[in-house]
């Protein structure tokens, strides 16, 4: 293979949450650190020219935003996704949890109704609650190791919301929404006139025959009603550098961000953040497909050594590099298992519980590492339970 997804990389002393939080969340630095959803894997080759070239210039003062980061997103919208975006629609910030917050801020008021679906990447939760917004909750339904939405439940819940903050593809579940259930969705929102805020940053890591469709995508009415908000965040392992792209065909809409973003400098001033995406959205689809082979071989791996495991169900990611753990038959609470995993499997997970309602009892895997780290965890979690 052209690209080695295999090395292992020590990212100590190079100011990485993953292995800095350590101590702090688990008591200990003595553990695999495979939580929070960054990659273990060095990016592409062309982004790490692209900023040398840029940083052997010695100045770095304020940046512009050319054209071709907006032909680019453009590009690979249309070409990747199926997705026709106008240049106007495009309104670039500095993440995409950044931008979920202030779209909740700028088009719901203080006690209106935010829906999420839980369990959930907990800063959803935190959009809502943080800005002083009631927070309604539609868990989604598991059964038979797969997670689908109960759509009485939504439209119930969204009668009584203003905005819905929507995740495809989903984490931590790993659901890639197909149509038929984007075309429900949408149409519960369009009914209860409820703003889809969709967060799509793990649009690009879909493994077959699995689709992502962006559900702006579907109707002009729908995309009236909807901000999407996509990054290469997640896809190229650039998350530190810190940009998204909001995606707002509305006119009105557009504009009441736009104005946002100017008054708070929202804009991303980051010299890097401007080159990466461009470079991430014109060279980056050779080494995705890479990626996406790699990590279809880690998931599957999860799959295969944990099927008929007594203890640890494995639920099938269609999408992302993160894999959704149910602990059952076992008489430990979730502190109980944490305890486990630290302890005697050395091993450090996101918990459950902290993606809200119907969390209890899971434990989410980054398997975003080369193989022998997964294989090493995979071990040690059969070992100990
Ligand atoms: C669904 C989702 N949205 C947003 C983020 C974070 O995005 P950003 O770093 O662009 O704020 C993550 C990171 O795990 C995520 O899973």
């Amino acid at each position: 293979m052209k690209y080695d997804f295999d090395k292992v990389i020590d990212r100590k002393g190079t100011l990485s949450l993953k292995l800095e939080r350590c101590k702090a969340l688990f008591g200990t630095t003595d553990i695999s650190p495979l939580w929070v959803a960054d990659m273990d894997f060095a990016c592409a080759d062309f982004f790490i020219e692209a900023f040398q070239k840029r940083q052997q210039h010695g100045i770095y003062g304020y940046p512009v935003i050319p054209e071709s980061v907006y032909d680019a997103i453009i590009s690979w919208f249309k070409v990747k996704h199926n997705w026709s975006i106008e240049r106007d629609w495009i309104v670039l910030c500095n993440g995409t949890v950044q931008a979920l917050n202030f779209c909740v801020e700028l088009f719901t008021q203080k006690d209106d109704g935010v829906l999420v679906q839980s369990p959930v990447y907990p800063p959803f939760f935190s959009a809502a609650t943080s800005l002083g917004r009631l927070l309604h909750i539609n868990e989604l339904s598991f059964a038979n190791k797969h997670y689908e939405i109960d759509f009485a439940d939504l439209m119930l819940k969204a009668s009584a919301s203003k905005a819905f903050v929507f995740c495809n593809p989903h984490n931590p579940v790993g659901r890639v929404w197909k149509e038929e259930e984007l075309l429900k969705i949408a149409d519960t929102m369009l009914r209860n006139n409820v703003l889809i805020i969709s967060d799509d940053i793990h649009a690009d890591i879909v493994y077959k025959p699995y689709k992502y469709i962006p559900i702006a995508s579907l109707s002009p009415e729908i995309s009236k009603k909807t901000i999407t908000v996509v990054s290469p965040n997640k896809t190229f392992n650039i998350a530190g550098l810190s940009i998204a792209a909001l995606i707002v065909e509305d006119k009105d809409t557009r504009l009441k961000i736009k104005k946002f973003i100017d008054t708070f400098q929202l804009s991303p001033a980051n010299i890097l953040s401007i080159i990466a995406i461009e470079q991430a959205y014109t060279k980056g689809d050779e080494w995705l497909n890479a990626l996406l082979q790699y990590l279809d071989g880690n998931r599957q791996l999860i799959i295969s050594s944990l099927q008929n495991h007594p203890v640890i169900q494995a639920i099938e990611p269609e999408a992302t590099f993160l894999s959704w753990l149910k602990f059952k038959s076992i008489d430990l609470d979730d502190a109980g298992i944490k305890k486990r995993l630290v302890e005697e499997a050395k091993l450090g997970l996101s918990e459950g519980r902290s993606f809200g309602n119907g969390g209890s009892g899971f434990q989410r895997i980054n398997f975003g590492c080369p193989r022998s780290v997964l294989e090493n965890a995979l071990s040690n979690l059969k070992r100990v339970f």
